[in-house]
């Protein structure tokens, strides 16, 4: 077990709260998790009232985007006991990401502990709904005070929660990409850094201004083979056969991603993860074979695609897909993986770890 000190609030915000009234990522737990990185290790471990942190302007991250995150989420059960979904599995990403980013590992018996202490604090925060959660952001930045380009010698790992309903509230349409790219092999598109979010904002920016919910991001070369769609991986039915598309180092190594092809391959469903191009789709969408699209990740769990539009010759080719109540696998699976993370499903891959309530806190 880790020394993780806890200096709790005098009084939790957590009464005033309407959890049918949460928007996404806008309302902050009681609580967040600090420790420093000094002389080669992580100090100081501890959780503390949220509040505001303050930094030097020549801060190295403010420059030059040495940052990573994890998004993962706790559940309350149906008995009401808090649980943590794949915790290790996001410890280890997170390493994954902090060595593309040539920033030092955490080791993963701290952020587990980390996350763990700091979900028992504030358990009172995790929405009882089924579906809803507890949102966890886990992020580690550069510290040092220099404006030379290199690795900072510091840094510090950091965890807040907060209470979610769902991320997209409907159905999704697409545009797909033809201009600008999300990531590409050999870049930094497979780490969870936080300049890859950056670089998707203004191509975004533009597709809602014609109309589009998100962008369903291609290659860089030909624009052709899909990578993901909005924050999320993405996933196709192509007649009786789930596809996507195969991580190539720019395509996140997303946990829901991974959690949903094991769901799928347990039921005997034909799963392929391979390239998968445009041309593909569009020849499915006109033999009726595209029955099913959406997206996967932690923040939306999964989300229908209800259109994928892409330019031919100047012109919009839009496929509209089934509608979403006759969607097999996209409602199967989300309904299952929901009934988990709620204890009414048995937890048939180890991914459910109960966290211990710590009641340090006043009303
Ligand atoms: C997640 O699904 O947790 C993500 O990382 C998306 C986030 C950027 C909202």
């Amino acid at each position: 077990m880790s020394n993780i000190s806890i200096h709790p609030v005098k009084e939790s915000r957590a009464k005033d709260l309407d959890f049918d009234a949460i928007p996404f990522g806008e309302v902050f737990s009681d609580h967040m998790f600090v420790a420093d990185y000094r002389d080669g290790k992580w100090q100081d471990a501890r959780i503390v009232p949220f509040a505001p942190i303050t930094m030097s302007p020549a801060n190295l991250t403010l420059h030059y985007g040495q940052a990573i995150f994890e998004g993962m989420k706790a559940f309350k059960t149906e008995g009401g006991r808090p649980v943590l979904f794949r915790p290790e599995r996001h410890a280890s990403r997170l390493n994954e990401s902090a060595h593309r980013m040539c920033m030092p590992d955490v080791p993963e018996q701290l952020f587990v502990d980390a996350v763990n202490k700091l979900v028992g604090v504030d358990h009172n925060w995790i929405p009882p709904k089924k579906g809803s959660a507890l949102y966890i952001r886990p992020f580690m930045f550069a510290t040092d005070e220099m404006i030379g380009v290199r690795a900072s010698h510091t840094y510090k790992f950091m965890i807040f929660t907060g209470p979610v309903g769902p991320y997209y509230s409907k159905p999704l349409k697409l545009v797909t990409a033809d201009k600008y790219v999300r990531a590409v092999p050999g870049g930094v598109g497979e780490a969870k850094a936080a300049g890859n979010y950056a670089a998707s904002i203004y191509p975004t920016e533009l597709a809602h201004k014609e109309g589009f919910d998100q962008i369903l991001w291609t290659d860089n070369i030909e624009y052709k083979y899909i990578q993901e769609c909005g924050t999320m991986n993405v996933f196709f039915v192509i007649g009786d056969t789930v596809v996507t598309p195969a991580t190539n180092g720019a395509i996140l190594k997303g946990i829901t991603r991974d959690s949903l092809l094991t769901l799928l391959r347990a039921k005997g469903v034909k799963v392929e993860e391979r390239e998968v191009s445009i041309d593909e789709l569009i020849e499915a969408h006109k033999a009726g074979e595209l029955k099913d699209a959406f997206g996967a990740g932690t923040a939306a769990v999964i989300s229908q695609i209800s259109r994928i539009s892409h330019k031919i010759n100047g012109e919009y080719y839009h496929m509209e897909l089934p509608p979403v109540d006759q969607r097999e696998h996209s409602i199967s699976l989300k309904e299952e993986i929901n009934n988990i993370r709620a204890g009414i499903l048995a937890d048939e891959h180890s991914w459910m770890h109960e966290v211990k309530v710590l009641d340090t806190v006043m009303g």
